[in-house]
């Protein structure tokens, strides 16, 4: 199957940079970020800070990089940070934080958007006592990957910050996708980071830039994290190359993601018409779908002969994304494929 036909829903990483992203990578004004001289990051990190309601922020190669520079900046070693039973941190970011920032991992249940049960952070807070590691930090992640892209309203991220405030506890955000979230919610990115000491989102994602994630926090905070950037090897030199798309990025391409948002809802509800497919589609709350299926190795496989690209969850669970190149037809076209996939295997 040539290229053209082929529909990747894999997921929103896949997407190419505009012809403005590529205008104004040849474009930048750059100079060496380790010593803060290129006037394009500077440009970037303040925009980010700005949307995020922070006062600094650190650019960064990756969400992975993201989430790591900031549990090393909250952490000492033999720390502990409480994560949701299904952190994109836990499971997809090669065990980095315990690994190279000696912080162990201890999970709380997510619910089915991703929210944490709020009893259940402060039961799993550590009391003072030898024994015991010290809490350091709460993560949350919104939107919410593996529970299907599900978002946490503004009241929910408040009462995660509300009982972190009353042990003291830091609060990271894993907003690698936070303005789906801000979009589906209808809410400024910022209203969703008040609660939280940290922030990190991504730009290589929905937004389209080829590179990059940004970590925001207090002046402090960020000094910190940029440090613990350096150590891990993050420290960039003539980046504004790669900063200038991902400006470009926060300037054109917030608004579009409400697009991928109604592709989601409409690929769901054509999927969940299917035969011996599980999704409702009341719960899809911005780009990715999460679905049901009894072997989905196998749904998988015939969807790529298909011409129709899918990741998974796990064996029975399928994911799908919506992004940035995938029009509403190509969406109506996806549900054809699958019908026809179905019917031929019946
Ligand atoms: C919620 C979440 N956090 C972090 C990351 C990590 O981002 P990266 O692939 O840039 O390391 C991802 C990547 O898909 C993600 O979905």
């Amino acid at each position: 199957m040539s290229n053209e036909n082929i529909i990747d829903l894999r997921s929103d990483t896949v997407t190419k940079p505009t012809p403005a992203m590529r205008e104004a990578m040849a474009a930048a004004e750059v100079g060496d970020d380790v010593h803060g001289e290129d006037p394009t990051v500077l440009r970037l990190e303040a925009m980010a800070a700005g949307l995020m309601g922070k006062e600094a922020a650190v650019f960064v190669a990756s969400g992975t990089m993201g989430n790591l520079t900031c549990l090393l900046a909250h952490c000492e070693r033999g720390d502990e940070a409480i994560v949701g039973s299904e952190a994109h941190v836990l499971h997809y970011e090669a065990g980095g934080v315990p690994a190279l920032a000696s912080v162990q991992l201890r999970t709380v249940p997510n619910d089915s958007h991703g929210m944490l049960d709020v009893v259940a952070i402060e039961e799993t807070i550590r009391g003072k006592n030898v024994h015991f590691p010290r809490t350091a930090v709460i993560c949350v992640e919104n939107t919410h990957n593996r529970c299907g892209g599900g978002v946490l309203t503004v009241e929910e991220m408040a009462q995660v910050g509300s009982v972190a405030r009353e042990y003291g506890i830091r609060v990271h955000l894993d907003g690698a996708r936070i303005f789906n979230a801000a979009i589906a919610l209808g809410v400024p990115a910022a209203k969703l980071t008040e609660h939280v000491d940290s922030v990190t989102f991504c730009f290589s994602k929905g937004l389209a830039a080829p590179v990059g994630s940004i970590v925001c926090g207090t002046e402090e905070f960020v000094a910190k994290a940029r440090r613990a950037r350096k150590m891990v090897g993050g420290g960039m030199r003539q980046v504004g190359v790669i900063a200038a798309p991902a400006i470009v990025a926060l300037e054109t391409m917030i608004d579009r993601l409400a697009e991928d948002h109604e592709n989601a809802k409409l690929l769901a509800e054509g999927l969940a018409r299917l035969p011996g497919l599980r999704i409702d589609p009341e719960r899809v709350q911005s780009n990715i779908l999460a679905v049901d299926v009894h072997d989905g190795q196998t749904f998988q496989r015939k969807l790529r002969d298909a011409g129709v690209l899918t990741s998974a969850f796990g064996p029975r669970r399928i994911r799908f994304v919506t992004h940035y190149g995938v029009t509403r037809d190509d969406i109506e076209d996806a549900l054809e494929r699958v019908r026809h996939t179905i019917e031929e295997a019946a």
